[in-house]
């Protein structure tokens, strides 16, 4: 925790943070929950100042590790936002995905936490996993709609490089129609859809902060942060992270990169397109998708409500 605070000094600093602006802080990577929360406490004291008074205090967690004793303590700190990486209901597949916890875990954790009285609560499914079927994804949201959540993250898995299943890529299957399928099934039950993977009756302000571009800080191993048009690495590995936590690789965005990000995550979401940011050819192309259908435009913005279209409707406009 020493390198951490280390660098949240360093990076409030190097942001230029002023009191009470702070509108998210998300604890995630790795698993939140396996840290007790008392090790916590001095970082939450040196970002209290920064915090705004209903600041978005989201944590990730696992259902073995969230406790009842836990998720008191997270919740004592001022965390009022839980996301519980279930990733399904299914025990077969929760095992296959090499997931440490069951289906009775996950709904016991999300009922301790509702009983402590979490503001908002979210889970993660994971979808198209080798022998995904609707019939298992349909009685995983059932399962999740049981619960007393309002907002659910339902990933299609992807094959990341060094990871888990990158050894074993046909894992991954390729069936867009359950895509869909999940999609419709979780907004038939009242979730508003807000981005291609995200959905509820609460909007995760964290999560559409990195839509809309804003600036944030990464904190910790491989914590990523943001800042105008500058990405921050820190060091992945955690010892040499432990060893030299301002030990920070730099990458310089031009405008272009920068604008294709914002084109891309802008349809994806429905944080849609600021016309101010294109240039005349894009609006022109832009306009065309607006004769079609394809886009909603209004006087300042463009937006996308089919985000299964939104990599197609950005290479168009930035074609
Ligand atoms: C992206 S964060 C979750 C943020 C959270 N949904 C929220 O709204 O605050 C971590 C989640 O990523 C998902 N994930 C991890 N590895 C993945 C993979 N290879 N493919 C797809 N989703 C993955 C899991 O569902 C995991 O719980």
């Amino acid at each position: 925790m020493q390198a951490l605070y280390t660098q949240l000094s360093f990076e409030l600093q190097r942001f230029d943070a002023k009191p009470q602006k702070i509108e998210t802080l998300f604890i995630g990577g790795g698993t939140p929950s396996t840290v007790l929360p008392e090790l916590y406490a001095p970082i939450f004291e040196l970002l209290k100042p920064y915090l705004q008074e209903n600041a978005e205090i989201t944590t990730e967690a696992n259902p073995n590790s969230a406790t009842k004793a836990w998720l008191e303590g997270m919740k004592n700190l001022g965390v009022n936002r839980v996301s519980f990486g279930v990733q399904s209901f299914n025990a077969q597949k929760l095992k296959a995905l090499n997931r440490a916890h069951n289906p009775q875990q996950a709904k016991d954790a999300i009922h301790y936490a509702k009983e402590l009285g979490y503001k908002h609560l979210s889970l993660d499914l994971i979808y198209n996993y080798q022998g995904d079927s609707k019939a298992l994804l349909l009685n995983d949201i059932e399962e999740a709609f049981s619960l007393p959540i309002d907002h659910i993250s339902a990933y299609e898995l992807t094959i990341e490089d060094g990871t888990k299943f990158s050894t074993t890529p046909e894992v991954r299957q390729e069936d867009e129609d359950l895509a869909f399928f999940v999609t419709d099934e979780i907004k038939k039950r009242g979730f508003k859809s807000y981005e291609i993977s995200n959905f509820g009756t609460y909007q995760s302000k964290h999560n559409k902060g990195y839509w809309e571009i804003k600036d944030y800080i990464g904190a910790g191993a491989g914590a990523v942060g943001f800042l105008k048009d500058t990405r921050y690495y820190p060091q992945t590995d955690i010892g040499a992270y432990v060893e030299n936590p301002l030990n920070i690789r730099e990458e310089h965005l031009t405008s272009d990169e920068l604008l294709t990000e914002r084109i891309f995550l802008g349809l994806r979401s429905t944080v849609g397109i600021e016309k101010s940011h294109l240039s005349n050819k894009m609006i022109q192309k832009a306009d065309i998708l607006c004769k079609e259908k394809k886009l909603l435009c209004d006087d300042t913005h463009y937006h996308n409500d089919n985000f299964f279209l939104s990599d197609e409707l950005a290479l168009y406009i930035l074609g």
